[in-house]
């Protein structure tokens, strides 16, 4: 179908100016300068029209951070890959990149079969996968090469979780030397885990088992003692290097200097550590804070993370802006820890409103109108090689477009959200802005309050090496 939407504001990473945009069989075909005849023509062919004026016109969002359905610490991330995609849509992300896990003594094919079948079908937008390797030995290093391929091509490992995924050092050099011969983008989990676990230990001890010493534990020194580790790591192995989930400002500085040296190190941030922090959050009274355990964790408002992290997504430090979607519900999920801090799994959910707590960035001050664009569509794209099919409005690309209303005014709530989750870590946040209006490939999917995509809408992109390192 030939589609033109008009009257609208198309924001890209570079701009936004007043364009209509044409579309035919699922990918954008022409961006029109409204009044031109070119525009005129194009609304006469056009088999429908979709009047987007008052409201921005964006690339799909693109969060390349998710864990649908993750196993973790005795039970399972509570959105699957039906519901999960379907919030992400309902939130103006057009496509998700996951994370296919293999654990300790898995075959990593056979893991990321078992996530193919998981995802297949199933999903409401499209989708890539990265894959965690958490056991790296002669048969996981070879895989990550047959990996590339298919499509895969970034590899997670963790300096965190002993004994579960931790790699030590020499593995964690080694999969980096591999990532050097075949492209593949290392990501990184950057905390000391071993050091973490042994100061969870001893505050248990003490019997300081609330959520809130979740927090305590896991100091944002020791976040930054990783990173710095993995970037040296980086160098000596001659591999990109991806942050994820940073947190901590003593992080951001061991990525500003690497960087600041031109090496090819990035970062990404989440919602929750710009807007949530560990005294009103994690601590909240009783065992509210559950909900706000997630790794690396909130930080302290006393310090000066917030500001940092935001003045990192200007000064690009911090390139991409990611969910680290990983629900669980209170109820018999973060209940697990109601004795110990260390028993509540781990993980905040957020893919559904990504693009509007970022959006609330722009308002207050903090990123201009196309960086928010760049943040949450363009950049992880471009670092995850799904650009220019996805994260960007012009010829050629996947019609993946949000009419986004930025007058709406709404408040964030377990009462209205499509995540399957009991409570909302945002819950009583105020919002301005909106979407409005969805589309994936040219089909329309989200459109006056209603979802109008069918389950199996979303397909499996298989993706190209970072452009970053191109
Ligand atoms: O708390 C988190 N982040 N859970 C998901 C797993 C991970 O480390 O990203
Ligand atoms: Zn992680
Ligand atoms: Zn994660």
């Amino acid at each position: 179908m030939t589609m033109l939407i008009q009257g609208g504001t198309v924001v890209s990473s570079t701009g936004a100016d007043p364009a209509e945009v044409l579309i035919d069989g699922g990918q954008i075909v022409a961006v029109l300068q409204p009044g031109s005849t070119l525009a005129a023509s194009a609304e006469v062919g056009a088999e429908r029209v979709i009047d987007a004026r008052g409201k921005y016109v964006i690339p799909g969002g693109v969060d390349c951070h998710t864990h649908m359905e993750l196993p973790f610490g005795g039970t399972f991330a509570s959105d699957d890959f039906e519901n999960g995609t379907k919030a992400a849509a309902w939130g103006g992300t057009t496509t998700i990149v996951d994370f296919a896990v293999q654990s300790f003594g898995e075959n990593v094919q056979a893991s990321l079969d078992a996530w193919f079948a998981k995802a297949e079908g199933n999903c409401a937008v499209d989708y890539g996968f990265h894959m965690i390797i958490g056991d790296v030995n002669d048969e996981s290093l070879k895989a990550m090469d047959v990996l590339i391929d298919e499509g895969i091509t970034s590899f997670k490992l963790f300096m965190a979780y002993p004994g579960v995924f931790l790699s030590d050092d020499r593995q964690i050099l080694r999969a980096m030397q591999q990532a050097s011969g075949n492209g593949g983008m290392i990501m990184m989990h950057a905390e000391n885990g071993i050091a973490i676990d042994l100061l969870a230990e001893q505050a248990v001890e003490r019997g300081e088992t609330d959520p809130i010493n979740h927090g305590y534990v896991r100091r944002s020194e020791l976040e930054g003692e990783a990173t710095h580790r993995a970037i040296q790591l980086a160098k000596v192995g001659a591999a990109p290097l991806y942050i994820v989930h940073l947190s901590a400002s003593e992080a951001l500085e061991q990525v500003a200097i690497a960087r600041g040296k031109g090496a090819n190190v990035f970062a990404e941030t989440c919602p929750q550590y710009l807007y949530l922090n560990l005294e009103d959050h994690l601590g909240a009274p009783g065992f509210t804070g559950a909900g706000y355990v997630c790794s690396t964790p909130l930080r302290s408002k006393h310090e000066h993370h917030h500001a940092d992290l935001w003045n990192g997504l200007r000064t690009n430090d911090l390139s991409v802006v990611a969910t680290d979607h990983c629900p669980f519900c209170m109820k018999d999920q973060k209940e697990l820890g109601l004795n110990d801090f260390r028993e509540i799994p781990n993980g905040i959910g957020g893919v559904e409103h990504r693009m509007d707590l970022i959006y609330q960035g722009v308002l207050q001050g903090e990123i201009s109108l196309p960086r928010w664009v760049e943040l949450c569509a363009t950049t992880p794209a471009r670092m995850f090689g799904l650009y220019p099919k996805k994260g960007s409005i012009q010829p050629g690309a996947d019609a993946d477009v949000v009419l986004y209303d930025p007058e709406a005014t709404w408040t964030i709530s377990a009462d209205n959200h499509h995540m399957n989750m009991d409570y909302s870590a945002y819950e009583g946040f105020e919002i301005q802005g909106r979407v409005d209006t969805v589309l994936s490939r040219g089909k329309v999917i989200i459109e006056g309050g209603e979802y109008r995509g069918s389950k199996g809408d979303g397909q499996y992109v298989r993706r190209g090496l970072s452009q970053y390192l191109l």
